[in-house]
């Protein structure tokens, strides 16, 4: 069973660079022509803090994290990063975030080495030898070592995930975003992906933002969970709240009842 190897290595930060950041949302609204995506969405996450972000799917969950690293920009409302706006370049100049995308999102015709070198490559942040260095001390951190020469496709889902995790550790972020890091994976495969997330947060004081379904996650790391539904924020507070939820909404995404008699799938909308 993989676990986090931190012990063996630290990923190297100067004490300027690893200082965790902030993250702020104000009042953010995004619409895709007349469809309202996001709808006035507040909140706050602290630097060093575990924020889980749940909610059913077409929530908004993946269009919220895509407005912190640039992909997305807000129709009305402002987001920062470490007190800076996050739709401009200069911030991802000056902050190292990762996101490690829904689907893993590696290069299928790259080996698991150059994807985890291309970053670094790009940037020039390293020469060839130092680049090599970072790779390896990732794949060492995610017990990756012996995948290092595969290609994507000679992967399982749960060693697609670390190496999508490892990939966004060689740029030594600030900010670590994951999107849904544990679907489609088995309940052993998820516990062990949710501890290395809070292995890495807690070695590195990342702040980290996990976008998830998955309710053992969020009990077992998050410091708090924001819960997102049509694009609003309908919850924010400790993750034992979600124990006993008080909003019937919130009550009934994270126990659905499956009635046949008067089924779901028959009140979607097209
Ligand atoms: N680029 C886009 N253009 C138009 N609509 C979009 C775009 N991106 C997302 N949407 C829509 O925004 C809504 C929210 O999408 P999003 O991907 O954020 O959902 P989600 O909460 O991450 O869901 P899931 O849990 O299934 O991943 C969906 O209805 C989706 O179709
Ligand atoms: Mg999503």
């Amino acid at each position: 069973m993989p676990t986090p190897n931190l012990s063996a290595s630290r990923l190297p930060a100067s004490d300027s660079d690893s200082a965790a950041v902030g993250v702020q949302l104000d009042q953010l609204s995004k619409s895709f022509g007349r469809f309202e995506v996001l709808k006035d969405v507040s909140f706050a996450v602290e630097p060093g803090e575990i924020f889980v972000l749940m909610g059913p799917s077409g929530s908004g969950k993946s269009v919220l994290l895509k407005h912190l690293v640039g992909l997305e920009f807000p129709t009305a409302g402002r987001v920062t990063v470490a007190g800076r706006d996050a739709s401009s370049p200069h911030t991802r100049e000056e902050v190292r975030m990762a996101l490690v995308f829904q689907a893993g999102a590696l290069f299928n015709s790259m080996s698991v080495y150059d994807n985890l070198a291309l970053y670094p490559r790009e940037h020039r942040i390293a020469s060839e030898a130092g680049i090599r260095e970072k790779v390896m001390r990732a794949l060492q951190i995610l017990s990756l070592e012996n995948a290092v020469r595969k290609m994507p496709s000679e992967l399982s889902g749960g060693m697609k995930k670390r190496v999508a995790i490892a990939r966004a550790l060689v740029m030594e972020p600030q900010l670590m975003l994951y999107d849904e890091p544990t679907s489609e994976l088995d309940p052993v495969m998820s516990a062990t992906i949710t501890e290395i997330i809070a292995t890495l947060k807690e070695q590195y004081h990342v702040t980290t933002i996990v976008v998830s379904h998955d309710r053992d996650l969020a009990l077992g790391i998050a410091d708090r969970v924001g819960i997102l539904m049509g694009g609003r924020l309908v919850s924010l507070g400790p993750p034992a709240a979600l124990r006993t939820p008080s909003d019937p909404r919130v009550a009934d995404f994270l126990n659905p009842k499956i009635d046949l008699r008067n089924p779901r799938f028959r009140q979607l909308e097209s």
